[in-house]
Order: C-alpha cells, then structure tokens, then sequence
C-alpha cells in the first residue's frame, strides 16, 4: 500500500472525516437483530444511515440518539432474530442503497409484510439482483410499479438455506443473502465473480456467526455462513472514518501537490483501499501509519502529498470492486494526469445513484476534458488547459464531491448544480474542502496540540493536568471551573434554583463568564471581575456546579469558549467530555480512573486529614460512587471514556508516574505527524 519512495517532510494538514457509510448502516442493521443493546460510536449522521434508521425504528426497533450530534454514541436495543413487527407506512430508503438492498435481505426473514420504496434516483436502481435469490430462499416479493424496481412488497416467513452465484460482485448483494439466511436462521452461500468489499461478514463474525470465506483458481469467492446462534451478541463498535469520503481529499492532496495532507483513524479494509495502490501509480507519495482496528476494521492514518505532476493509468479487473466508489474521483485525477487513464470492467458503475459513467464523461466534456465512453467504464485525456463549466450532480453526491474537488485546485472555474446531495455521506464537505483549500500552498499554522483529560471524580485528573501542562509549557484548561463560574453567577443573581433545566440562554449570557489567559494560567472572570479561586471551591458552589452542568443549554454555552482555548503549542484539557464532545479531534485522549476507596482516601488527605479512618473512607467512597453513576447517566455529555483515549488507572502510581506516562503520549503523537 506503501507508495513512493520519497520521505516525507513537515507537518502536513491533518482532517478527520464522518464515520463509514457501510458500516454505519450495517451496524444498525444488524444490531437491530441483535439480541440486547448495542453501542455504536462514530456512526454517519447523513441522510443514508439516518433513513435505514429511521425504517428500522418504523419496524419497532428502539434506537437512541439516532440524530444526535456526531459525537453521541447510538444505542439499539436489539430483541432478536425475528421480532421486528410490521410496519404503519411505507419504509422510504430515500437515496440509500445499501439501506434497501441489506433492508430486504434482513426483511426477507421476518415473518411481516413491509413495502420498500425509496427516492427518484433509487426507484430507478436495479433490485431483481438480490429479489431472485429472496424469492429462491421463499421470500415473496411483489413489484408495485416497475418489474424489477422499487417500490415492492416484501413478505418473509420460513425461508430455505441456498447457495447464490451472482453475477455480479456486490456486496449488496452478499448482504442481503447473507442476512437472509442469518435472520432466518438457515445460513446461506454467495459466490461472487470476485470479491467484493466485506463488512458485513466481520460484523457478523464478531456477533458469533460462523463465516467462512474461500477464493477460487478462477478469481471467484466464496462466502458461507453457518446456521447461527438462536441469539446474535450485541454490538460494541466504533465506526472508523469511511474511506470513500477521505478519498476525495486524498485526491485533492494529489493534485495540488503543495503539501502532505493526513486523513486520522479512516478505515483500511482491503477490500475498499484499491485508490491507494493506483495514487501511487499515477506519482503520489501514499504513507499509512498508527494502524489500528476500529469496530473489527482495520484503520489507519493515511497520507498523500502530491509529487507535481501526475501519470495516467490503467484501472479494470479484479482492482475495481476494490474502489467501485473511488471512480468519480480517479476520474477527476485523471482530467489532470499526463496520458490517457483507462477505466474498464466497470459496468456496475452505471447503475450507481447515477449512470457514473455517462454522467462522469458528460460532465468532463462540459469542463473543457476530452473523455470517451466505454460499455464498461471510460477514457479520460488528461490536461493542463484551465477547465471551467457547469457540472449537473444528477443526484449523485460522489460526482458533485468528485468534481468539487477538481474545482478546488488551481486553473479550475467549476460550479456544482447541486452542491447538496454531497449530504448523503458526506455532511460537512463543502465546509472541509473550503478550509483545506485556503490552506493550499501556504506554510500551516504551527498546530496546537490538544491533550484530553477526562476522569472520573478525584481520579487525579487536576494535579496531573496542571503537572503536564507545566512540563510542557502548555495551557492548562480547567473546564470544572467555568461550571463552577456559572455556578456562583447564578447563586449570586439570587435566581430561584428549581427550574435550572429551563434556563434562558440570556440568562446566562447576562453572568458574562469568560476565560482569560495570563501566559498559560487560566483566569475565570465574570461580570468583569476575575473571580478568585477560593470563591469558586466553596461546598455551596460544587453542588450547585454538578447540576447546573447537567443542562444541556448550560453545556452548549460554555461550548465556544472552551474550544477557544486551544491555541499557542499545545492545550492540556481537563474535564469530564473534553475527548469526546469539546475536543473530539483532540492528539491525546486519556480516561483517568482509580478504584473509589483510593480516590477517597486522596480527597480526604487533600481536604486536611491526616489519617482518615476507614469508616470516613468507606462513606466518602460511597458518595463518590454516586456522583460516578449520576456523571455517567446523565442525558447531556454523560461521563465517558472517548473510545480513542488511553485509559490509566491511578490506582497504584505515584503522581509522578502518571505524568510521566502522559508525557510520553504526547510526545509519541508529535513524533507521528
Ligand atoms: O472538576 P470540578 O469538580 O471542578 O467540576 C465541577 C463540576 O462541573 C462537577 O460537578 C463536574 C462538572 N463538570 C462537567 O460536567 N464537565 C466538565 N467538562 C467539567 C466539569
């Protein structure tokens, strides 16, 4: 995967993207015949995931937070194999796929009736390709408009184990055999002319379904599951970046060349990184590095930095299935590629949300790129010429990403018709490619490294946070005491404390809390006095500051102004959801944690007893434990470990030895990028 042999030199721009768009809604799908709750971090909120949620909801699955901020982890509550009812209405995939094909699948075990219909650019997509084997395995579906076409009428009920050839490679179509046979408890086979992306199959692993994967002398796979467990384990998972939505900003790193651009923790699964291989072929410098697994994926940090200049190439054959999304984008590299690039065995492309391959070829001509089309796939001359024009999205979001991102390097004057439908998995495109363009060519501003410190209460978080801020020479953020500010603004407006849930986002305005740096040491000021330190710690005021900080309105006021602290070289942030909701991006994420006896017998020592006894521990472990369990059942940024953040127990190490240990975090993450 490793590219050019070239090394890599200066910080080079580093993104995030949204969570995978498969595995976003295989997650749902299959925690939603789960038996128990699942948790999934990470997952897309864009209008493809959302939709199968929301038609999964309409089948009587519960699901939590489903349109939570991006950040909230989504709960399931799965009650087994075949206990979906049916459904009031009709479930509307709107523009999602991947939701109807592997809905279908999933349905076709169910014993209920349900109509799948979708949007314009979906009741146009092929479905005989996964409705003939359904029917094969005893589903009945009946078309309601087209043949072959959503909507249709599906009805399940006691299915036949089969073995499926498709003829083509989709793992649509994989999915929804697979899941067929794993809701109705048969087990199935697909074999697949060549192999195509395998989510579903790790997910399913991962919740005790035997999969067995086999490839044949001519190129063919072979996917069997067994007849499952009568109960399916929930999921634990995280959703790592998807790969199809880093691509565009790789490619843009490509063609502009000027510097490294890093996509962080973006999923690596071979079956969909194939761009990799031919980035590298066409001259870009590809480096993958902090590998990793997210959600039983593989994961990495993956960069691109562009040589000046890139090659033409030849893609087809078994490379394709391999990066079926990717080819709008290669088509955009390739209107700038010396040569003309070749795409060919790719015939899937024209039943995608668009004919891809018409509406690449149609759009490139409108650009000033002289382009062909092929039965399978397409020809591209590449240029130098300015290219300018107007491109129609056809309802296509990776053909308005694709030529967003040729729009966004020099010499190109390129309007989207419809810059919105890159929504579908890509909230946030636009917003993204914009920052990143106006960084081009210009040295990026020295990068603040953010360092989260979350914990439970007297784990050590504020000593180690002060301490590691010290050796570093960072800022040292203490979010509890701007809750505590608030706390006491409040106290001292005489307001009446019962209603706090309702507060007035005036209201708080008004307390006019806001943080002032002296060097790199905090002050909290308030109605235009700082307020001093001993006002803040006083019992009155860490009461109250434990509720005020559970309402939402409070949470998202103090939101800005403590993001506003990471500037200079690094921040040191210490609170409860500084890895997960105020710095989700931050370097270095540590959970500390100790047993509560521990923490106790610190906190009394720190409030000036000498030797506790073991009662007065015992008791005060008592309330700690309480305050843990209210911290962490609390709807609003409930006390939780980012799911990429260290976990230290301070049980048994000295003050010293926790810093050291964070130290050295930090460190290890600056020598990485
Ligand atoms: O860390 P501390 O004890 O000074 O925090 C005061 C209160 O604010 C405490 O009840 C927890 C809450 N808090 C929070 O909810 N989120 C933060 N980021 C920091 C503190």
């Amino acid at each position: 995967m490793t590219g050019g042999t070239r090394t890599t030199s200066g910080p080079a721009l580093a993104i995030r993207v949204p969570g995978d768009k498969s595995v976003s809604q295989r997650a749902l799908i299959l925690a939603a015949i789960a038996d128990g709750e699942s948790c999934i971090q990470g997952l897309l909120r864009s209008a493809d995931p959302l939709a199968t949620g929301r038609a999964l909801q309409a089948l009587g699955v519960e699901i939590d937070a489903l349109e939570g901020a991006a950040t909230a982890p989504v709960r399931v509550r799965g009650t087994g194999l075949r206990s979906w009812r049916t459904p009031a209405t009709p479930l509307d995939l709107a523009n999602s796929g991947t939701g109807a094909r592997l809905l279908a699948g999933a349905l076709a075990a169910q014993p209920l009736s349900a109509i799948l219909t979708g949007d314009a650019s979906l009741v146009r997509r092929p479905m005989e390709r996964i409705v003939a084997p359904l029917r094969r395995m005893g589903a009945s579906v009946a078309y309601l408009d087209q043949h072959g076409r959503l909507p249709f009428r599906i009805r399940g009920g006691d299915l036949r184990a089969i073995s499926h050839a498709s003829p083509v490679a989709s793992a649509q179509v994989k999915s929804a055999v697979l899941l067929a046979g794993v809701g109705a408890g048969t087990g199935a086979e697909v074999v697949e002319p060549r192999r195509s992306r395998d989510h579903t199959e790790r997910m399913l692993s991962a919740m005790g379904v035997e999969v067995e994967e086999a490839g044949r002398d001519d190129g063919a796979w072979v996917v069997r599951v067994a007849p499952p467990p009568a109960r399916l384990a929930p999921l634990e998972t995280t959703v790592p970046g998807d790969f199809s939505s880093a691509a565009f900003f790789l490619a843009w790193a490509a063609l502009t060349g000027a510097r490294g651009l890093v996509v962080r923790a973006v999923g690596l699964s071979r079956t969909r990184t194939g761009l990799l291989d031919v980035l590298s072929r066409m001259g870009a410098t590809v480096r993958v590095s902090a590998e990793t697994s997210l959600g039983g994926e593989p994961a990495g940090d993956v960069r691109v930095e562009g040589q000046g200049g890139l090659r033409a190439v030849e893609v087809g054959g078994a490379e394709v299935p391999e990066m079926i999304d990717e080819l709008p984008i290669l088509a955009a590299l390739a209107a700038r590629a010396e040569g003309v690039t070749r795409i060919t065995g790719a015939a899937e492309l024209r039943v995608k949300e668009s004919d891809r391959i018409s509406a690449l070829v149609d759009n490139l001509r409108r650009v000033g790129v002289e382009a062909e089309e092929l039965p399978d796939g397409l020809e591209i001359e590449g240029t130098r010429r300015k290219l300018a024009g107007r491109v129609r999205c056809f309802g296509d979001h990776r053909i308005a990403m694709a030529f967003g991102v040729l729009g966004a390097t020099q010499g190109c004057d390129i309007e989207v018709d419809d810059p919105a439908v890159a929504d579908v998995s890509f909230p946030g495109f636009w917003r993204l490619l914009d920052q990143v363009g106006r960084t081009d060519g210009r040295p990026s501003p020295p990068e603040c490294v953010v360092v989260a410190i979350d914990g439970t209460a007297g784990a050590g978080k504020s000593t180690t946070a002060k301490a590691v801020a010290d050796q570093l020479g960072f800022r040292h953020l203490d979010s509890g005491a701007i809750y505590r500010a608030v706390a006491l603004g409040l106290l001292d407006s005489g307001r009446e404390m019962s209603a706090l849930e309702k507060i007035a986002k005036a209201e708080l305005d008004a307390l006019q809390v806001h943080v002032e740096w002296r060097g790199r040491s905090m002050e909290v000021w308030a109605a235009g006095a700082r307020i001093p330190n001993r006002k803040l710690r006083t019992e009155r005021v860490s009461s109250l500051a434990s509720r005020v900080s559970s309402v939402p309105t409070v949470r998202d006021h103090l939101l800005a102004l403590q993001r506003s602290a990471a500037q200079g070289p690094g921040l040191i942030a210490e609170g409860r959801d500084m890895g997960t909701v105020v710095f989700p991006d931050a370097g270095v994420k540590v959970f500390l944690v100790a047993d509560a006896r521990e923490r106790a017998r610190r906190r009394l020592l720190q409030n000036g007893q000498a030797a506790p006894s073991s009662d007065r521990i015992e008791a005060e472990a008592a309330r700690l434990r309480e305050r843990d369990a209210r911290d962490s059942s609390r709807e609003a940024a409930p006390l939780a470990a980012a799911s990429d953040a260290v976990r230290v127990d301070t049980t048994n190490l000295l003050p010293e030895d926790q810093v050291d240990e964070i130290v050295k975090l930090v460190e290890r993450r600056r020598n990485r990028s």
